[in-house]
């Protein structure tokens, strides 16, 4: 086919073009900046021709957008959560979207157990004092932290990344409780896991890490009468979504030591404003939404959502799709 008369593809972001080349040959593309927090404006006057769109996850994709691009006939998310994305107002047109999931399971649960670490023993505070020369001598009683074995880590949502990061604390002797619904018996008993109520979880748990998607039912899930059923000194780790933690409740918990510490991927808002109160205390750690930033995982991220990208324009089922319900006779 001529190349003008392949269908057009908005990708709202610059990627490095290793990770497109599927793409090539397969439509005609429009790009945005790799540093774009929404959909950018240079972008706007494409709308109206594109059959594709491939967002990341800080692109809203609503009714608003959706009205501008009467053509669209997919959009395809490069992230597992789809929380950006009113998924009722595509399927309303029959427009399927594409998530990636399986491919950041491990690199996510590996930085899970690496926020953990670094809460629990204290790591960029030590860090910090070596570096800055507070590091004076072999000092039993300095940087002291929590022991992970023989521990119990309470994991919200027991998806994917909830199991994986269920072997790895396994690997660390740390204790298994869950929430979600329950796992077959076998995989319960290979784990060590046991299935509780959130309550019971909060109250039981050393460690809290949180794996469950962003919708009505889990935005604001932990808030002030969650985070004082914690331990004292527990930590709350979170590499899902920074609205399931209500974060004036998570900084107030902070500041009167109801718990430990947090150690986040996610926050909310995303990024924080730089002199946000929770950067100034000592006991949260906080990163820039790395839980699949390794770069296997980001590639293999967009490979998929080219994948997906390339058989909605082809008109085929997308290999991974949120609402297959688009595929229904109508
Ligand atoms: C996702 O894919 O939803 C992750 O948050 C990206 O790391």
């Amino acid at each position: 086919m001529a190349a003008e008369n392949l269908p057009l593809v908005i990708l709202t972001h610059s990627l490095p073009a290793e990770w497109l080349t599927k793409l090539e040959g397969k439509c005609r593309t429009v790009v945005g900046p790799w540093d774009a927090t929404h959909f950018d404006a240079s972008l706007e006057p494409y709308l109206a021709e594109a059959e594709g769109l491939f967002c990341l996850l800080t692109i809203k994709v609503d009714e608003e957008l959706l009205k501008r691009a009467p053509k669209l006939r997919v959009v395809s998310n490069m992230a597992v959560g789809y929380d950006n994305i009113d998924v009722a107002a595509c399927t309303a047109r029959r427009i399927p979207v594409g998530n990636t999931p399986g491919v950041l399971t491990a690199a996510t649960a590996d930085l899970t157990m690496a926020l953990l670490l670094a809460a629990a023993r204290q790591i960029p505070q030590a860090s910090k004092d070596a570096r800055e020369g507070r590091w004076i001598t072999w000092s039993p009683a300095g940087w002291l932290g929590a022991d992970l074995e023989g521990t119990t880590l309470g994991i919200v949502g027991m998806g994917k990344i909830g199991r994986a990061v269920a072997q790895r604390a396994k690997g660390f002797g740390m204790k298994l409780l869950y929430t979600d619904i329950p796992l077959p018996p076998e995989i319960e008993s290979e784990l060590g896991a046991k299935r509780v109520e959130l309550p019971e979880l909060l109250r039981e748990s050393d460690f809290v890490t949180l794996h469950v998607p962003l919708t009505p039912e889990t935005r604001g899930m932990i808030g002030e009468e969650q985070l004082r059923m914690m331990k004292p000194h527990a930590i709350l780790v979170n590499t899902a979504r920074g609205p399931v933690v209500q974060t004036a409740a998570l900084l107030k918990a902070l500041q009167q030591n109801w718990i430990g510490g947090a150690a986040l991927d996610v926050t909310d808002p995303e990024p924080l404003p730089p002199d946000h109160p929770l950067y100034a205390q000592p006991n949260c750690l906080i990163v820039p939404h790395i839980g699949s930033a390794t770069r296997n995982t980001r590639r293999r991220m967009a490979e998929l959502a080219c994948e997906n990208l390339l058989a909605g324009l082809e008109g085929r089922h997308l290999p991974n799709c949120v609402n297959p319900e688009v595929y229904a006779e109508a």
